[in-house]
């Protein structure tokens, strides 16, 4: 089973470093680099690994989804462009605000479909109370979750 995560992995990472090279090359999700997210992983990389576990999780549970759609949207789920860990009155209530702020930024620099709007804007869902409209919405909403755990599990 590890062997196999292995081998999939790689070949998502792959896919989605060609397939997501626009988002990724872009000049904001460069700045992402310098964000952390959980413990020691910056936004980036945790976009790309949140991407990345979404994919695996479709194929695991046999669930048929847009891939392209998916990945985009799950590259750009926390496209909110600041460092929430610095004291700010504004980052308070991140937690809730974050995705919307988000959507707005990936809005702003490229051109979403109503997949990859729905992927960014329900992944905060419970916290966020609207839940997913669609199965990629879903899946990248619990890839989030199971790539934060993670990361922050690593950090002890
Ligand atoms: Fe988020
Ligand atoms: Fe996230």
């Amino acid at each position: 089973m590890f062997e196999h995560w292995k081998k999939r992995r790689a070949h998502w990472e792959r896919m989605v470093h060609k397939r997501g090279a626009d988002i990724l090359k872009s000049a904001n999700m460069q700045k992402e680099k310098k964000f952390l997210q959980h413990g020691k992983v910056s936004v980036y990389s945790h976009s790309v690994r949140v991407a990345v576990l979404s994919l695996f999780l479709a194929e695991l549970l046999r669930v048929k989804v847009n891939k392209e759609a998916m990945m985009r949207g799950a590259l750009l789920h926390d496209y909110f462009l600041y460092d929430w860990h610095e004291k700010d009155d504004s980052h308070r209530w991140h937690g809730f605000s974050h995705a919307r702020v988000a959507l707005k930024n990936a809005k702003k620099d490229f051109q979403l479909g109503e997949i990859e709007q729905d992927v960014i804007q329900k992944h905060m869902f419970p916290l966020n109370l609207k839940p997913p409209k669609y199965k990629e919405s879903a899946l990248v909403c619990l890839a989030d979750k199971l790539s934060a755990l993670e990361e922050t599990i690593r950090r002890r």
